[in-house]
């Protein structure tokens, strides 16, 4: 078991995160310095992504579908999210960890959800954990911040609902629908979270948000006036081999990288040009000279 080192010498923390956000002359909230969250699921990434200065580290249930394969994010489970929180951990120094409580693992009881919330700060490391969903979940994040774990909500498009939304769809479209988005992100507020991810809404819906709460907005497809944004890495890396969404930015290729590199490397094997005479180990002159001497005839 590992444990979040200790805050000081830059270390990002959960009041840190909070007081990105301040409220202007008008009485509307803005930040101050923007947020940088990008997803991680293991060790080199959260290594490389924490000395790049990333704010937040985030272990999203995303892990099934751009990781494990699953074609939705609802087969993954608490076990699984525990080893990849674990991985992240080892690797993050200054990066808030947060993990992403994945679908049936705060749906039974709230006592449940509590136990396996608790196992990812215990057990994973975790400083803070993200639950999807709006006004449903109300009592349960004040639950959790009751029982001293931070929280990060999730609302608008939220692929644990992939079955009731009836696909991966922007959402917030309509009056009715932007008004609830409104409430459930203003419940999440109510309830206790200290930040909120906005997913998939339009722009406007996104800004308007961010200027109505009081804690921050971290967008991924909501536009560029939310207090910060997120990207699942494997997007960001382009190393996603389906479909990417239109907000998905690639600041890397790194499939067409790493195919190249395999093709290049089964050359190499195949023409006996891997491993070369500098990359063999070669053993002391008196065992060649007494053991490993070509035969005469
Ligand atoms: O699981 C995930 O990666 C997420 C982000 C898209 C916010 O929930």
């Amino acid at each position: 078991m590992s444990v979040a080192p200790h805050a000081g010498s830059g270390k990002i923390t959960v009041p840190d995160i909070i007081s990105r956000k301040s409220r202007s002359l008008d009485g509307s909230f803005t930040t101050k310095h923007k947020i940088t969250c990008l997803t991680a699921y293991d060790y080199p990434t959260a290594r490389l992504l924490d000395e790049a200065g990333v704010d937040i580290l985030l272990v999203g249930d995303s892990l099934g579908m751009v990781v494990l394969g699953y074609d939705s994010t609802l087969p993954v489970t608490l076990e699984e999210t525990l080893d990849h929180t674990r991985a992240v951990r080892r690797g993050t120094k200054r990066a808030l960890l947060v993990a992403d409580m994945p679908y049936g693992s705060f749906h039974v009881s709230t006592e449940e959800s509590i136990r396996n919330a608790v196992r990812l700060v215990k057990e994973g490391g975790a400083e803070a954990v993200k639950i999807e969903g709006g006004e449903r979940r109300l009592e349960l994040i004040a639950r959790l911040v009751e029982a001293e774990i931070p929280v990060m909500g999730h609302v608008g498009l939220t692929p644990q609902s992939v079955n009731a939304l009836g696909g991966f769809r922007v959402q917030g479209k309509t009056p009715d629908a932007a008004q609830q988005l409104e409430r459930d992100a203003r419940a999440v507020e109510a309830a206790g979270a200290f930040s909120i991810v906005l997913e998939s809404v339009p722009r406007e819906l996104g800004a308007s948000i961010t200027q109505k709460l009081h804690i921050p907005t971290i967008g991924i497809g909501a536009g560029p006036d939310c207090d910060g944004q997120v990207l699942v890495f494997h997007d960001f890396a382009g190393l996603t081999l389906g479909h990417t969404p239109k907000f998905a930015r690639k600041y890397a290729n790194l499939a067409v990288e790493i195919s190249r590199a395999a093709a290049e490397y089964c050359d190499d094997v195949r023409s006996g040009r891997f491993p070369s005479d500098a990359e063999s180990y070669h053993s002391p002159a008196e065992l060649r000279e007494r053991f490993l001497a070509p035969e005469r005839s």
